[in-house]
């Protein structure tokens, strides 16, 4: 193979010997018409940018334009799954609550806003990763980073001429000129990269470094040194104690037929119509305890039994339809035997005991005698 064929040309290099000569290279070689110029110096020189007139990076939009996409990206997923594919209540708040979507959103965007700074800088501006560079095999890449100053026109300039280029670049304060060569790919990497042989080679190797890890997890075991947080001396929360150990601390279960002082359990369990013949709401009719159990009802029984207690909530997709609360039967019940539905649950309904207190299921009931109301008034409820 010829030497031409082996190498191809992608630049040529004009040696200086200090900053103002290069400058002046610089104005001439603009003036001769050629566009993609580049320097080497042994450190910054201030203001060379903008002598080879490069205007300020575009970086900056390309980091724009990832940050808004992750605005739109966040923003759509957030939406689809808390409003549309799996709608949350969470006390009540609407489905689609902007201000619970920022820090995703925030996060996002400095997640896709920081990865395409760093990657478009060294991938697209740069052109890294690359496998060396022609200048790497100059004569005088020592006395680049030493002592001289160089002026690089790519090969792909409309004025680069490989035949005048030394014409073109020469001058009094000129020291050298240099064409750059690279070597060129050889034709038959194809053949070696797709040859049975090289294959073989790969799917072996991938089935051996499998294979490895496999086995070396199975038999090796955990590594030795690093296992302390995983084999801790210490007992989970409601784990019982063992006696005589200094680890005695742990939250107990109370013992069994514990009363907690001022608190009298719930009198009926399993009799439900006991409870509605015994207990009354003893709680005062108030603008102050209605708001209380209209706030308790929307965080709790709303997402299922509806706005209006009509059975039509927001989760009817995810769980067995609620039933309305308005039928003749939960109208007819007394205070008390719907605060023993609230206490117990009922069949699909889980008790509500843990979660809202003693007084707050009073007070929705309250609520709840307000919302039946509303949707079967008489004509004397009218003023
Ligand atoms: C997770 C969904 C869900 C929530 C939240 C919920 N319920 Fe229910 N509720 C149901 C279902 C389902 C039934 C029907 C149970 C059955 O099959 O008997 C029911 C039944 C009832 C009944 C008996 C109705 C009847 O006709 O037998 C009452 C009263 C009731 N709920 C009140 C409430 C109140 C008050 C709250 C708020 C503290 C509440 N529910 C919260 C799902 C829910």
């Amino acid at each position: 193979m010829s030497e031409q064929e082996r190498f191809e040309i992608v630049g040529a290099m004009a040696l200086y010997g200090n900053p103002d000569e290069l400058a002046e290279g610089i104005l001439k070689a603009r003036e001769g018409g050629f566009t993609r110029l580049d320097t080497v110096t042994p450190y910054p020189v201030h203001g060379i940018d903008r002598l080879l007139g490069n205007g300020p990076s575009r970086l900056g939009y390309m980091a724009a334009a990832a940050g808004l996409t992750a605005t739109v990206v966040a923003k759509t997923a957030q939406w689809w799954v808390s409003a549309v594919d799996y709608p949350l209540n969470i006390g009540g708040n609407p489905l689609f609550a902007l201000p619970a979507f920022v820090p995703v959103t925030f996060e996002l965007m400095v997640l896709f806003a920081s990865l395409t700074t760093v990657i478009g800088m060294l991938a697209v501006f740069n052109g890294l990763p690359s496998y060396g560079n022609a200048l790497l095999k100059s004569r005088f890449i020592r006395d680049l980073t030493c002592n001289r100053y160089a002026l690089v026109i790519d090969a792909r300039d409309p004025k680069f001429h490989a035949d005048r280029i030394e014409a073109d670049l020469s001058g009094p304060a000129v020291q050298a000129v240099e064409l750059l060569r690279r070597e060129r790919p050889s034709v038959f990497y194809k053949e070696r990269v797709l040859s049975v042989s090289f294959l073989v080679l790969i799917l072996g190797v991938a089935i051996f470094a499998s294979a490895a890890t496999r086995l070396a997890f199975r038999y090796g075991g955990e590594i030795a040194p690093y296992n302390f947080m995983k084999h801790q001396t210490r007992l989970a929360a409601q784990q019982p104690a063992r006696v005589g150990t200094a680890t005695q601390s742990v939250v107990l279960a109370a013992p069994e037929g514990t009363i907690a002082r001022g608190f009298l359990p719930y009198p009926y369990p399993g009799r439900p119509e006991e409870a509605g013949a015994n207990l009354v709401n003893t709680l005062p009719v108030t603008a102050a305890t209605l708001g209380r159990g209209r706030d308790r009802y929307t965080v709790f029984c709303q997402p299922c039994h509806g706005r209006l207690a009509d059975g039509r909530g927001t989760l009817t997709a995810a769980f067995p339809k609620a039933p309305t609360l308005h039928s003749k039967k939960v109208r007819e019940w007394g205070d008390g035997r719907i605060y023993a539905t609230l206490t117990e649950g009922q069949n699909l309904m889980p008790s509500w005991e843990s979660q809202v207190s003693r007084d707050d299921r009073w007070l929705i009931i309250h609520y709840l005698r307000v919302l039946q109301r509303s949707q079967n008034a008489s004509e004397q409820d009218l003023p």
